[in-house]
């Protein structure tokens, strides 16, 4: 099984961007954390980040006939846009939704998710952990499928 995280916007600037929501560690941390979640699980896979709504969307593209499952945190995205939605439709692959924040907690304008139409589930407020847990749903593992 092959397995695409994606990361949107200002998720690169993780360990700096407001630490009393997001923490302190590193985007570097995160990738660290996910290439060993991916061994955990006894998968291959990439983490990749970008802050453009476009290059998300023609990664999402690429990623057909490529991946077997996608883990996106669309950062800023989750709330306005509307064509990594479509995309994620498009090509039809298992994703699953991660927060680092608890979104339903926050701004009322987090809690709209256009990814969420998409996602076979929606991860919140656990921090790097969500990622693990998006993984492990993915691979069919986990209890609570
Ligand atoms: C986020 C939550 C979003 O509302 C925010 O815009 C982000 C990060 C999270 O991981 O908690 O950039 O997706």
């Amino acid at each position: 099984m092959n397995i695409l995280v994606i990361n949107g916007p200002n998720l690169n600037m993780l360990g700096i961007r407001e630490p009393d929501i997001y923490g302190r560690k590193t985007y570097r941390d995160l990738e660290d954390f996910v290439r060993t979640a991916f061994a955990e699980a006894g998968v291959s896979g990439d983490i990749w980040q970008s802050n453009h709504e476009g290059a998300i969307v023609d990664k999402i593209q690429e990623a057909y006939g490529v991946y077997d499952g996608i883990v996106i945190n669309p950062g800023a995205y989750t709330h306005t846009s509307v064509a990594i939605l479509d995309a994620l439709k498009a090509v039809a692959i298992p994703t699953v939704e991660v927060h680092l924040s608890d979104v339903d907690a926050r701004e009322e304008f987090r809690r709209i998710s256009y990814v969420s139409l998409a996602a076979k589930k929606t991860i919140k407020g656990k921090g790097f952990e969500g990622y693990r847990e998006g993984i492990r749903y993915l691979t069919g593992k986990d209890a609570d499928r």
